[in-house]
C-alpha cells in the first residue's frame, strides 16, 4: 500500500464529494439508478421536463439506448442564458494566444452577443434544426462561439481538428453531409502559421455541397475569398440582429458529431445527443474536478478532440465557470508556457494529457520553479495510461505533493467519465484511473466473455447504460453495434485492456484492438496503412505501435515497395510526407521499416502480434508461429529490422 496516496484532509473537508459521500451516492447510483440520475438531470433547466428516465439495453440484436426522451430543452441557454445577467460583465473565457502577448477576456455577455447574432447569420445560410456544421477552427473564442451558435438552432456541430489535413477535412464533411464550414484565415501554433483557410479551399474543391463558409479573421493574413460562397465572420455579425430565439429540441436530437479512429480505414462520426450528454457532462465536471465558484479552469485539449468538448467547453459553460483557453503549445517561446499562464490567471484545476507532461519533464525543474504555482487545487489527466513516472512529477513538481491527481478514464464513445479517483474521495495511485463514477458498473472480463471477479486481467467493458454515451456512429448503426456491442453480448467494449487490483482499482493498459494512442491522439493502424499503400512506390504496408518515451506509442510502419523500385533516404521521407498530407502531422510515421515481404497467416491476414514485436525490437518471442504461411518472412523482417540498429 506504499503507492497510496491519501486524500489531503482539508481537501476533503470543503469537497463537493468525500469518502463516504462516495460509498453512499455510488451504492445508491446503482441501486437506484433511475433515481439517481433523475435528481442529476435537475442540474439542467429543461423546457419539457421527461416523464421517464431511461430506456436501455445492451442487447446486440435489440440495442436500445435513451435517457429523458421525452424532455425538451436547448443547449446553448443551459450553457449560457442561464448564467445571465449575473455574470454578463464576468470572465467566461480567458483566451491567450500563441504569442504570450496576445490576450483577450471574453464576457458571459460578448459571449451571448456573439453567439446569438452567428446563430442567427447560420439561419440565414439556410441552416436549420438537423443540419451539421463542420467546424475547423484554432483554440481561440470563436470556437466556443460556433458550437453553441449551432446548437442554438438545433444544428449539429462536428469539428474537425485543425491539426489534420485537407483530405482528412474533406472526408469528415462528406461523411456529415454539411452545408456550411466555419474556419478561421490562418491558425498560430508555437510562432508557425497553420493555413486553415488553404487546407479548407483544397477541400471544398471536392466538397461542392457547401454552399458557405464563414472565415474568422485569426491572423490577417490575405486568404484567397470566394464572393458568394465565403463570409467574413466579424462582418456578418455585425449585420446580424443581436438576439435569436433558441429552437426547443428533444433530448435524444443529435447534439454533436464526432470522428475518431477505429479498427476499421474509415473514421467513425460518433453522435452525442442532447440531453443525456449535457445531464452527465456538466454534473461530472463539478464533481470530478471539485470545482467551486471562483476556481479558474484550463483544460489542453484541443478543440477537435471529446476531451475539449466535454470538460473544455460544454462542462465549464454549464457550471458557469471561467476558463483559460490557450492557443499554443507548452514549449514555446519557452518550456515554461504552461507554468506562466498557470500563475497568470491563477488557475486553480488543470487538466493534461501526460504525452506533454513527459516531454515538460525532460526540462527539468527550472522551468516549472520560475513560476507560481499555488493557485492550483486540482490536476487532471486524460487520454492515455499515465506512467507512474510521469504521474509522480506531475504530482510532487507541479502539484507541490498538495494536489490530487484526477485521472480520467473515458472515451469518443462515452461522452464523459467512466473511471476516475474523485478528488475529495478517492486516495490516488499513480497511473490508475482507480474507481468507477456514479451510475457506472466496470466489468473485466477474459476473451471468450467470462466475467472476471477479484483481481483480474482483461478486456475493459460496462455494463448498463449512462447518459452520456454515443448513441450511433452516423450512417452505420450496423458498425456501431458489432463494435461496442456484439463482442461481449449485454456489455459495452472499450477496445481497452484493464487490470484491477487488490483495493478494486482499475488501472488501463491500453487499446487491445487495431488502434494506437499517439501523444492522447487515437490513430486507426488500417487508417494509417490505407494512406502509406496508395503511395504509387507501396505494394503494401503493415503499421503498428512500439514504446515511444515521450508519444507513448509511437507509428512503426513496414513498407513493402512494389517491384523495380529502391528503397532510399528520399524515398522514406517522402512516405512521411504523404502520410502528413493524407491525414495530418499527428499521424507521422517515426519509423518506415522496408520489408521485402509481410508475416501472414494461411488466410492472408498480417500478423501483427509479430510485426509489434519486432517493433519493439523483441525478437525472440513470438508464440505460436504456426500459422505463418512463409515462416522465411519472419526471419526477413528480424534480420531487416537488426540490420537498421
Ligand atoms: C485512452 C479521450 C488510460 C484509452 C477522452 C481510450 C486512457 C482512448 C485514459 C480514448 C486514461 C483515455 N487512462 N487510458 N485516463 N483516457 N484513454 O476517444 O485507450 O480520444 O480507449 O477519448 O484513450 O480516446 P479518445
Amino acid at each position: 500500500m506504499s503507492d497510496l496516496f491519501p486524500v489531503p484532509p482539508d481537501f476533503a473537508a470543503r469537497a463537493h464529494v468525500d469518502a463516504a459521500a462516495y460509498e453512499n451516492l455510488y451504492g445508491r447510483s446503482l441501486d437506484d439508478n433511475q433515481g439517481f440520475w433523475r435528481e442529476q438531470a435537475g442540474f439542467l433547466d429543461w423546457i419539457k421536463p421527461f416523464t421517464k428516465v431511461s430506456d436501455t439495453r445492451f442487447d446486440p440484436d435489440d440495442l436500445r439506448i435513451r435517457w429523458f426522451a421525452d424532455g425538451t430543452l436547448n443547449a446553448s441557454v443551459n450553457c449560457i442564458d442561464r448564467h445571465l445577467p449575473a455574470k454578463a460583465d464576468l470572465p467566461a473565457i480567458l483566451w491567450e494566444g500563441d504569442a504570450s502577448d496576445e490576450r483577450r477576456t471574453v464576457t458571459w455577455g460578448q459571449l451571448s452577443d456573439r453567439v446569438n447574432r452567428l446563430a442567427n447569420v447560420l439561419k440565414s445560410l439556410g441552416v436549420a434544426k438537423g443540419d451539421v456544421v463542420t467546424i475547423y477552427l484554432p483554440v481561440i473564442p470563436e470556437a466556443f462561439v460556433a458550437m453553441m451558435a449551432c446548437v442554438r438552432i438545433g444544428a449539429v456541430h462536428s469539428v474537425v481538428f485543425s491539426g489534420f489535413s485537407a483530405e482528412a477535412l474533406a472526408n469528415r464533411i462528406a461523411d456529415a453531409g454539411a452545408k456550411v464550414l466555419i474556419t478561421a484565415d490562418e491558425g498560430k501554433r508555437g510562432g508557425r502559421a497553420v493555413p486553415l483557410k488553404r487546407n479548407a479551399d483544397e477541400a471544398l474543391t471536392s466538397q461542392p455541397g457547401v454552399a458557405h463558409v464563414v472565415v474568422v479573421r485569426r491572423t490577417g493574413a490575405p486568404v484567397p475569398f470566394s464572393p458568394g460562397r465565403d463570409l467574413w465572420y466579424e462582418d456578418a455579425l455585425a449585420a446580424a440582429q443581436p438576439w435569436c430565439e433558441p429552437v426547443e429540441v428533444g433530448a435524444e436530437d443529435p447534439l454533436f458529431i464526432l470522428y475518431t479512429s477505429g479498427s476499421t480505414g474509415k473514421p467513425k462520426g460518433l453522435v452525442h445527443t442532447t440531453g443525456g450528454y449535457l445531464v452527465h457532462a456538466g454534473t461530472s465536471w463539478k464533481t470530478i474536478f471539485d470545482w467551486h465558484p471562483g476556481d479558474v479552469f484550463w483544460c489542453t485539449a484541443d478543440v477537435g478532440w471529446v476531451t475539449a468538448h466535454t470538460y473544455k467547453i460544454y462542462g465549464p459553460l454549464l457550471n458557469g465557470a471561467t476558463s483559460v483557453l490557450f492557443e499554443g503549445v507548452p514549449t514555446w517561446p519557452d518550456s515554461s508556457r504552461w507554468w506562466s499562464i498557470i500563475e497568470r490567471y491563477r488557475v486553480a484545476i488543470f487538466y493534461t494529457a501526460p504525452t506533454a507532461l513527459r516531454s515538460l519533464m525532460r526540462e527539468g525543474e527550472g522551468p516549472v520553479r520560475r513560476h507560481d504555482l499555488s493557485s492550483l487545487r486540482v490536476l487532471g489527466s486524460v487520454g492515455e495510461p499515465i506512467n507512474p513516472e510521469a504521474w509522480r512529477w506531475y504530482h510532487s513538481v507541479i502539484g507541490a505533493g498538495r494536489c490530487p491527481i484526477v485521472d480520467t478514464y473515458w472515451q469518443t464513445e462515452t461522452g464523459a467519465v467512466l473511471l476516475v479517483p474523485i478528488p475529495g474521495a478517492i486516495p490516488n495511485k499513480p497511473g490508475m484511473a482507480a474507481k468507477p463514477y456514479f451510475g457506472i458498473r466496470p466489468v473485466v472480463v477474459d476473451a471468450q466473455g467470462n466475467r472476471l471477479d477479484g483481481v483480474a486481467e482483461g478486456n475493459m467493458c460496462f455494463e448498463g447504460s449512462w447518459p452520456g454515451q454515443a448513441r450511433t456512429i452516423l450512417h452505420d448503426h450496423e458498425r456501431f453495434i458489432r463494435t461496442y456491442f456484439a463482442p461481449y453480448p449485454g456489455l459495452f467494449f472499450t477496445g481497452d485492456g484493464v487490470r484491477r487490483d487488490e483495493d478494486g482499482y482499475y488501472r488501463i493498459s491500453g487499446r487491445v484492438d487495431d488502434v494506437i494512442n499517439v501523444s492522447g491522439h487515437r490513430l486507426g493502424t488500417v487508417e494509417l496503412e490505407s494512406a502509406i499503400s496508395s503511395h504509387r512506390a507501396v505494394a503494401e504496408s503493415a503499421v503498428v505501435g512500439f514504446p515511444h518515451d515521450l508519444k507513448g506509442q509511437g507509428v512503426f510502419a513496414y513498407v513493402t515497395l512494389k517491384d523495380g523500385i529502391t528503397e532510399s533516404e528520399e524515398l522514406r521521407k517522402e512516405l512521411v510526407a504523404w502520410v502528413r498530407a493524407r491525414i495530418g502531422p499527428i499521424a507521422s510515421p517515426d519509423v518506415i521499416q522496408w520489408a521485402p515481404a509481410l508475416p501472414k497467416n494461411r488466410a492472408g491476414k498480417i500478423l501483427r502480434r509479430i510485426l509489434a514485436k519486432v517493433a519493439a525490437n523483441d525478437f525472440e518471442n513470438f508464440g505460436d508461429t504456426s500459422t505463418v504461411a512463409d515462416p522465411a518472412v519472419v526471419g526477413d523482417i528480424v534480420q531487416s529490422r537488426k540490420d537498421t540498429l
